[in-house]
């Protein structure tokens, strides 16, 4: 690993992942393995299946609050959102899947770990492996060097990649909850209402004033966690990121040059995806599919 794609590549890379978030209908089974990525984040779980060639081809996401800072607090709803976003990928595939690969944050321990491979054995899927989320997500930036921020729904995550190996972590709790919080109090809305105009593209140039101390925060957070390691640039992930202008705030804080990558949320799924082995598929079952869950 030398140097990293170039954004345009990363660009098309992460539209394919989105995109097939959001097809409905049923594409030609696979007639090759496949690669399944589970993500059980505080704010959304994801699943996501690639062809062996890491071309996206399924995949689906719920919020849900089964998982607080990578430990998972609701065992049975995390394994039954994992289920019902196995099913709708299963649907559109034509095929059963069999395995899939989860991922942790760095520094959780190894039981809480080993509780993610529960939920997706409990969800009727072989657990391929476990990827740390920073190197997920260097499975998709292929960064040689740079330094990865993941803002996700409950912390922000700091990783350090030198010659393309993470080496060294820090989780510090601000994601995006924090953003919702701070437009609840500043507009005085409950914080379901505030989530909404949060992620609402014609609310959120007027409601950059309001998050930014947080985004602030985040740059401080950045700074202190890389600590003296060298900074040839921040690579933003998660979907907190998605807000417009995130990556200028923390571009000025830390006078470090910062890029989002596009379509933020998808980035560590992704990998995770990417990371794992490719595995047969079976015969499609009779399939229902929750209407809740976002076919893809
Ligand atoms: N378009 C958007 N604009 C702003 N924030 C967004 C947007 N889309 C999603 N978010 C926020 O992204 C956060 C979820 O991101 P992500 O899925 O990366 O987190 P997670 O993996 O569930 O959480 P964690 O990594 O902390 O466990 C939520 O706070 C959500 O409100
Ligand atoms: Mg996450």
């Amino acid at each position: 690993m030398t140097t990293a794609p170039p954004l345009s590549a990363l660009a098309d890379l992460m539209r394919d992942a989105a995109a097939v978030m959001d097809s409905t209908g049923v594409i030609d089974p696979p007639r090759q393995p496949v690669k399944v990525g589970v993500d059980l984040g505080t704010a959304y779980v994801v699943l996501l299946v690639l062809d062996a060639q890491d071309r996206p081809l399924a995949g689906g996401y719920e919020s849900a609050d089964v998982v607080r800072d990578g430990v998972v607090v609701d065992f049975a709803g995390a394994a039954s959102v994992v289920r019902r976003l196995k099913a709708v990928a299963e649907q559109r595939l034509g095929a059963t899947l069999t395995t899939a690969h989860g991922s942790y944050p760095p520094g959780v321990p190894l039981a809480e770990v080993r509780a993610v491979q529960h939920v997706i054995e409990a969800a009727d899927l072989e657990c391929s492996g476990l990827v740390d989320e920073p190197s997920a997500a260097n499975a998709v930036l292929q960064l040689p060097d740079g330094v990865i921020v993941d803002v996700g729904g409950g912390t922000t995550g700091v990783a350090v990649v030198q010659d393309g190996q993470v080496v060294h972590t820090a989780d510090e709790p601000t994601g995006g909850h924090h953003l919702t919080l701070v437009i609840a109090g500043a507009r005085g809305v409950p914080l379901e209402e505030a989530e909404r105009m949060k992620v609402d593209p014609d609310q959120q140039r007027a409601l950059l004033p309001v998050v930014r101390p947080v985004m602030e925060k985040v740059a401080a957070i950045i700074r202190t966690a890389v600590g003296g390691f060298p900074v040839p640039r921040i690579h933003l992930v998660g979907g907190s990121v998605a807000f417009p202008g995130f990556a200028d705030v923390v571009a000025e804080a830390t006078g470090w040059q910062t890029t989002a990558a596009p379509h933020p949320l998808f980035v560590t799924p992704l990998g995770i995806a990417r990371t794992a082995p490719a595995a047969p598929t079976l015969p499609a079952p009779e399939a229902t599919v929750s209407k809740e869950t976002r076919r893809g």
